[in-house]
């Protein structure tokens, strides 16, 4: 791989320990996946924050890797396992709360900032069509590839972090435009009903491609939260970390429509949503806002509950700068006089609740994916409507 005379500099150490340590990841990564040179990039977006996930290990590493290191472009960071004003809420404890605490002073320190959320282009980092960026976190990585045009492999947290000091990512996958193209045409032969449905298409897409990029044929009434959803999905199940829909996506003008065609049907769905529902009947918990709400779903949320108390657990996650928005606005404390509650900064799965609840239900076929696998909770995947209606009545009928 080239490296500029600069580049080799910070290499041999010339500029301290830290940088050397941030160009060494870059230089390995780079020489693993073939690429051949750094490349600038305008923005990061770094994973690996929550203490739940990373631990002690993550954390002392964090402490020696970052000592006396800034970063060199625009970052943000991935949601906490807590929110930082409102744990006790959660049932958090004060000795994990202190752990994550430093986490996060830890990446301010740095200069990132600290939007603690997984939608960064709801929250200010919003990348332009062409523009190279680093980004960690699965869906806002698929979210900005497909949806906004920008170009990123999915980064690890580390690989996120190193960019973000030198400001710059190896140039190979999807920062070569080639690599982007659609291979395999997807006609989605059902009427896709709600949100849960594009979640549920996700799964799916894991059962009929194997690592191609599909061109995705089909879909109706297509809307932020609905793309927010499917990139969650997509990135969950499958690994892909780019689709294109044509007349929706960025870049679907910019390729042929591929020749091979693999067809999903009613059956297809009926089996998705079998597989993301569990049996129970009551509930402990419902979650919406995964990737984190924006403030339409607030306010539908809102007016769902207009008047209304629910019976079990609600519990809704967003960023912290729509949370601020939506408070301006009166649709926290709307939201909140039903008993539900708007978290910010955090996400369910990266919060230690594995003894806290035993299920959840949700509309997102990636919260199902991660509760599963880290909380251990029995999940069912259904619309933002039905898990407001669930939340009203505290049980489900099927
Ligand atoms: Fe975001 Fe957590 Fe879902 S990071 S995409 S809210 S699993």
């Amino acid at each position: 791989m080239y490296l500029t005379s600069e580049e080799e500099k910070i290499l041999e150490g010339e500029y301290g320990e830290g940088l050397k340590k941030a160009m060494e990841i870059l230089v390995a990564i780079g020489k693993i996946y073939d690429a051949d040179k750094l490349i600038p990039i305008a923005s990061a977006h770094i994973s690996g924050v929550s203490f739940y996930n990373i631990g002690e290990a993550g954390l002392n590493f964090l402490r020696e890797f970052t000592r006396g290191l800034k970063v060199s472009v625009k970052s943000t960071l991935n949601p906490s396992g807590i929110d930082r004003d409102r744990w006790r809420e959660m049932g958090i404890n004060k000795e994990f709360v202190y752990k994550q605490k430093e986490i996060i002073r830890i990446f301010k320190d740095m200069g990132v900032d600290i939007i603690l959320s997984c939608t960064p282009y709801l929250a200010g980092n919003k990348p332009e069509k062409g523009v190279h960026i680093a980004w960690s976190e699965s869906s806002a990585v698929a979210y900005a590839n497909s949806v906004l045009g920008a170009m990123t492999n999915r980064e690890s947290g580390i690989s996120a972090l190193s960019a973000s000091i030198l400001g710059k990512t190896p140039n190979y996958g999807m920062h070569i435009k080639e690599e982007r193209r659609p291979t395999i045409r997807v006609k989605v032969k059902v009427d896709i009903r709600d949100e849960s449905g594009f979640g549920v298409l996700g799964y799916i897409l894991s059962n009929k491609i194997n690592d191609e990029i599909p061109w995705i044929e089909g879909l109706r009434n297509i809307d932020l939260n609905k793309l927010k959803i499917l990139s969650a999905s997509i990135a969950t199940y499958t690994g892909l970390s780019i689709f294109h829909i044509p007349g929706v996506t960025a870049e679907w003008r910019d390729f042929e429509r591929p020749v091979e065609v693999v067809e999903i049907d009613e059956k297809d769905f009926k089996d998705g949503y079998e597989y993301l529902r569990d049996s129970f009947k009551k509930v402990d918990l419902i979650w919406l806002g995964c990737p984190h709400a924006s403030l339409d779903e607030l306010k539908k949320i809102f007016n769902l509950l207009r008047d209304k108390k629910v019976k079990t657990n609600l519990w809704i996650t967003t960023s912290k700068v729509v949370w601020k928005k939506a408070m301006e606005l009166g649709i926290i404390r709307g939201i909140e006089d039903s008993g539900a509650k708007v978290f910010s900064d955090t996400c369910i799965a990266v919060s230690p609740l594995k003894n806290r609840f035993r299920n959840m239900v949700t509309n997102s076929a990636k919260g199902c994916y991660y509760a599963r696998g880290l909380n251990r909770f029995k999940v069912k995947v259904m619309s933002l409507e039905k898990c407001i209606e669930t939340a009203l009545k505290g049980y489900v009928d099927t």
